[in-house]
């Protein structure tokens, strides 16, 4: 831009044979006009005109002729710019404006030195000429500049959005977010302050580019404070000069320590809700535009909206957690309600849940496989809730009739679980635990690795605490007898690879016994 600005003065220098060319821009929030290039300006002018022209702008742009001739700098009513004009020998200036479709975008202006200069029309007309050109050239240049700009802030978006999709971590999202502010706004700090909607305190809980570490201790009262009242009135609270401000007692202080002048608040807001606030400040004056600002408050709406995706998830998290305890509970309370029914010793359905869980893990199941595994063993035998007392408390051996009516057991589990989702995956053992290795179980007669594997690993271990346990149709067998027995079924009752690892995992068992010394 400054190149373009630069080489416009040259040419119009060249073309009117001027010593002092300059293109000064409009500056719409001060109504006024700011030097922005000079070819043949004498330095010490070029400073004093920095800052916004408001009289050239009142007294030449506003009367209307496109093109306005001075004759005499020296002369005008301006005392100030009359002496200046003196001082340097500034004699004649003319000045074209400089529009581009309807707007007014600068003027292009030229003086004389050393006497008055007559322009004739001609030159008037090829210096509204050149007006016209840099008018087209400087539209370009910003067009460039703020379709650049706008890229870089659609990329600011954008990798705060990944942040927020790819991470549930706040401290993530924030650090990306305030990374993204003060590299795309150009602030030196900036900082969140996270609301707790119980205690109505504002905290902060990230933050860029404070010297001190002091703010880590900071609690704000909504309300209070500068960050407090951005939150409580729900808007955005600009601070052009922190020293020039009604003194705030809470926050004052300490941003007076970190050396800031300019500050913003902005509050931030999902669903209505308030998260927090997004402070951002500058140890220098600043001047943004109303695109600054715009920018500022979408990402203030990101980081809210990230706020509030984490708070949700933790949220839903931790119902799901509870979900979760509370049918776990549930699950315990059932299987030793069905201990007492079947007049089990106690502690059996927790004693074949883990040992279950032990061969399992020796076999190699993984650790998600393992949560079905227990709920299932716990509840394997659920399905004689639907066994009446007469058969499953017989003191002898069951008729034909009976077994028919007990051997139903494992499909009463089936359609008391399988309509709950959360234990359709625990259902292999309380459905399968009596197939047998070689085809010769039931419900279903299922055959070797038909039976799913946790119902393989659980009839080992069912058959062998129910020969060592007191039944009420037959007194415990001694353990000999029960290694013996499920030896013998290998291959027929049993898959053999269980019964081996079961045997190993029982004597490890016996071994741990023997070193404490029971
Ligand atoms: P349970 O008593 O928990 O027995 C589980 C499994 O251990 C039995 O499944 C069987 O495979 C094995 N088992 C238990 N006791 C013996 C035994 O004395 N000898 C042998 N060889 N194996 C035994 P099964 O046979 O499918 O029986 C399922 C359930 O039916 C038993 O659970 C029990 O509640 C009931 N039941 C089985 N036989 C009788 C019986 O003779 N009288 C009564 N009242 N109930 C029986
Ligand atoms: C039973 O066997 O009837 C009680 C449940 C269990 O064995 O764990
Ligand atoms: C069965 O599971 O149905 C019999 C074995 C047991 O009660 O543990
Ligand atoms: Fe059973
Ligand atoms: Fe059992």
């Amino acid at each position: 831009m400054d190149r373009v600005l630069n080489v416009v003065c040259e040419e119009a220098r060249a073309a009117l044979l001027v010593p002092v060319a300059a293109v000064l821009l409009y500056d719409e929030r001060h109504n006024a006009l700011n030097l922005a290039a000079g070819s043949g300006l004498p330095p010490e002018l070029a400073e004093r005109m920095k800052s916004p022209q408001r009289y050239l702008y009142e007294d030449y742009v506003l009367k209307g002729d496109p093109v306005v001739v001075i004759s005499d700098l020296r002369a005008v009513p301006d005392r100030r710019v009359a002496d200046l004009c003196l001082h340097y020998n500034l004699c004649t200036g003319a000045g074209a404006k400089m529009q581009r479709e309807g707007q007014f975008i600068g003027v292009l202006a030229i003086v004389t030195t050393g006497g008055v200069r007559h322009f004739t029309a001609e030159e008037l007309a090829l210096l509204q000429g050149l007006a016209d050109q840099a008018a087209q050239a400087i539209t370009n240049a910003r067009l460039f500049e703020e379709t650049r700009r706008r890229l870089k802030f659609v990329q600011s978006l954008r990798n705060i959005d990944l942040a927020i999709a790819g991470s549930f971590d706040l401290r993530v999202t924030f650090s990306i977010v305030l990374d993204e502010i003060t590299a795309q706004l150009g602030m030196d700090a900036a900082a969140i302050l996270l609301f707790n909607p119980h205690t109505l305190m504002l905290k902060y809980a990230a933050w860029r580019g404070f010297r001190t570490g002091t703010i880590e201790r900071v609690r704000l009262r909504l309300g209070e404070g500068y960050a407090g009242r951005a939150a409580l009135e729900r808007r955005t609270i600009h601070i052009p000069c922190l020293a020039e401000s009604e003194r705030d007692t809470v926050q004052a202080p300490l941003l007076a320590d970190e050396g800031f002048v300019t500050y913003y608040a902005v509050p931030l807001i999902a669903k209505g809700q308030i998260q927090g606030v997004l402070e951002v400040c500058h140890r220098s004056p600043i001047d943004p535009d109303g695109e600054w600002l715009e920018f500022l408050e979408t990402l203030a709406g990101q980081a809210a909206i990230a706020i509030d995706n984490v708070a949700l998830l933790d949220k839903l998290q931790r119902s799901h957690l509870e979900l979760v305890l509370a049918y776990d509970a549930t699950i315990e309370g059932w299987a030793h309600a069905l201990d007492l029914r079947d007049k089990e010793t106690e502690g059996h359905s927790r004693r074949v849940t883990e040992m279950t869980l032990r061969l399992a893990r020796a076999l190699g199941m993984n650790e998600e496989e393992l949560v079905h595994i227990r709920r299932g063993a716990l509840l394997h035998d659920i399905g004689k809730m639907g066994i009446p007392d007469s058969i499953l408390l017989k003191p002898g051996p069951l008729t034909p009739a009976e077994w028919e009516v007990m051997r139903r057991h494992p499909q009463y589990a089936y359609e008391m679980l399988s309509p709950i989702a959360y234990l359709r995956p625990a259902l292999d053992i309380p459905y399968c635990h009596h197939e047998k290795w070689d085809g010769t179980g039931y419900p279903r007669e299922l055959k070797g690795e038909q039976i799913p594997l946790a119902a393989r690993i659980f009839a080992v271990v069912d058959v062998w605490d129910a020969l060592s346990s007191d039944r009420p149709y037959r007194p415990a067998w001694p353990p000999e007898k029960v290694r013996a027995y499920l030896k013998d079924e290998a291959g027929k009752h049993f898959d053999p690879r269980v019964v081996e690892v079961f045997l190993k995992v029982l004597q490890e068992e016996v071994l741990e016994e023997e070193a404490h010394g029971n």
